[in-house]
């Protein structure tokens, strides 16, 4: 295959081509069979990642940070009061500065426009891990745990239910149509995502036999699915819609009457997490009781069963995070023109 991903930017998943994806796939497995048997690597060593998180985050920060020291490489993390990014000085400048001490960085917070303006001025490769729009590296596990599953991603059938104009659907809509899968965002009308992003996604499903489909149908949006995946209802940031979201997404609640009506015996469960899936937990109680309801997107018993590969996919953040890292930072060097 002949792919060379150094030194570029992974801001949203159109940013690379259904080949190169899949090289980052196959990177990930590999690296995932390497530190099943014990190795650790060099390909990282000397290289500085910063680590910039404005918003909370547990898989994500984990992944960069092991995923980097298992390949030697030396992580920083940069929280969100610990430096001045967009506040005492503008994010170009930040940009320039960590570009002149830092090999990669990674961003996570609101604004698209934050990462883009980090690739535009830092120099060094930028990686979005989870903007209010995207949240790439997400889908790229999502796309590693299901060829884990079933072998092979082309016409594997996925439902996301929920809302579905949050980062983790766009992200999943261009992943699906890049990579052939079909998708159906089963969502009502109000969370639909724009227009204008499911013309892009469906202009590139179309080159790759893939289908996106929006409805707020249940039992058609889910009958037939491969995958039900679901995320959280409000996203962080969104809290206060908390309410809003809870009436209008009680229909979609993925449980185990939703597991039936796929009719699919193979069908497995797909949650990016953090989900609020337990009303026995402390921080799950508190919500729970505070919006009056007993379980939200995912019951516990869908959350805990044997469809449920949701550890898997966590598990599966780091390594194809690692291989992003590895590959934009140490790939073969490009030749000079
Ligand atoms: N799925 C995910 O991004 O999890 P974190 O918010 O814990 O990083
Ligand atoms: N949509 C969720 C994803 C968390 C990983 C959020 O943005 O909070």
């Amino acid at each position: 295959m002949n792919v060379n991903l150094r030194n570029r930017h992974f801001l949203t998943l159109q940013d690379f081509s259904r080949e190169e994806i899949n090289y980052l796939l196959l990177l990930a497995e590999k690296l995932k069979e390497k530190k099943k048997s014990g190795i650790t690597g060099s390909s990282l060593q000397n290289k500085n990642i910063a680590l910039i998180f404005e918003k909370p985050s547990t898989r994500t920060r984990c992944a960069f940070a092991v995923g980097a020291k298992d390949e030697g490489g030396n992580p920083e993390y940069l929280g969100k009061n610990d430096i001045q990014l967009g506040k005492k000085e503008t994010v170009a400048d930040t940009a320039r500065v960590l570009g002149r001490m830092f090999d990669g960085i990674e961003y996570r917070g609101a604004e698209q426009k934050t990462v883009e303006l980090l690739a535009e001025y830092s120099g060094v490769p930028v990686w979005n891990g989870l903007t209010s729009s995207y949240h790439p590296t997400q889908i790229l596990a999502d796309l590693m745990t299901i060829r884990e599953n079933f072998q092979y991603l082309e016409g594997i059938k996925i439902a996301y239910l929920g809302d579905g104009r949050n980062n983790v659907a766009h992200s999943l809509m261009f992943g699906a149509a890049l990579m052939g899968l079909e998708l159906t965002i089963v969502a009502p009308d109000k969370l639909h995502p724009k227009a204008a992003m499911v013309k892009e996604a469906e202009n590139i499903a179309g080159l790759n036999r893939s289908r996106i489909e929006i409805t707020s149908n249940r039992e058609q949006g889910i009958k037939g699915a491969d995958v039900l995946y679901t995320d959280v209802w409000a996203s962080m940031g969104e809290e206060e819609q908390f309410a809003e979201r809870i009436e209008l997404l009680k229909p979609y609640q993925v449980n185990m009457q939703m597991i039936e009506n796929t009719g699919q015996d193979r069908v497995i469960f797909l949650h990016c997490l953090p989900a609020y899936h337990n009303s026995k937990t402390e921080n799950g109680q508190q919500i729970l009781a505070e919006y009056g309801v007993e379980e939200m997107e995912v019951t516990d018993q869908v959350f805990e069963s044997e469809y449920s590969r949701v550890f898997d996919q966590a598990e599966n953040r780091m390594h194809t995070i690692k291989a992003v890292m590895v590959a934009t930072l140490s790939g073969p060097e490009k030749t000079a023109k």
